[in-house]
């Protein structure tokens, strides 16, 4: 694991946070982030203790051409991430997705990881992606839960996602259920 990331894991466990993202998402965000093009912005919903991020950072590399923004509601929680070292093109962001995401403009890549902009308010996140934009939603795989509100509320991301016509989407059985859309480009 990047020492980066390890630094992040660390963080959240001495913090006893619990909800971070998990290795295979992780790697899979800094996959994506690493696909972002010069110029590109990258949106994180729910800053946690900051491993999604520092995945996010870690595909990044060494470039200081993409902007990286994450969102937190909790104060406390991103007082954790913030603790960490992050480079001056990485902003941590306190405030509640759903109130703010109007006025973020267009990402290339968004990771909606909050209840704010996932699982409420979803259609304001597929409104911030770019053309040729990519989102990744974790936590998709309805097995894993018991309750029928989870299952419910899955099943309402997936109807919004599929009835955005603009969306090319893939339903990965892998981690916590990922689901990858990528916004075709407007003609
Ligand atoms: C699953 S955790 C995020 C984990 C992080 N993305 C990672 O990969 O390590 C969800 C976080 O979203 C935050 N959150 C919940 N509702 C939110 C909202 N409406 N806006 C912003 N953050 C929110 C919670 O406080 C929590 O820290």
């Amino acid at each position: 694991m990047p020492a980066s990331v390890d630094a992040a894991v660390r963080r959240a466990a001495e913090h006893s946070f619990p909800y971070s993202c998990d290795r295979a998402t992780g790697e899979l965000l800094a996959v994506l982030a690493a696909a972002v093009p010069p110029g590109g912005r990258i949106l994180e919903l729910g800053t946690g203790a900051g491993v999604g991020l520092a995945w996010i950072v870690h595909g990044l590399g060494g470039r200081t051409d993409v902007s990286v923004l994450s969102i937190e509601q909790d104060p406390v929680t991103a007082g954790i991430a913030e603790a960490g070292e992050w480079p001056a093109h990485v902003t941590v962001s306190i405030g509640d997705a759903v109130a703010v995401l109007p006025g973020l403009g267009r990402f290339d890549l968004v990771f909606a990881d909050a209840e704010g902009g996932k699982w409420r308010g979803l259609p304001l996140t597929l409104r911030a992606l770019a053309d040729r934009g990519v989102l990744l939603l974790d936590d998709m795989d309805p097995q894993r839960y018991e309750l029928p509100e989870h299952h419910r509320s899955i099943g309402a991301v997936r109807s919004t996602l599929a009835e955005d016509s603009g969306l090319v989407l893939v339903d990965l059985p892998v981690a916590s259920g990922i689901i990858i859309a990528t916004r075709r480009p407007s003609a």
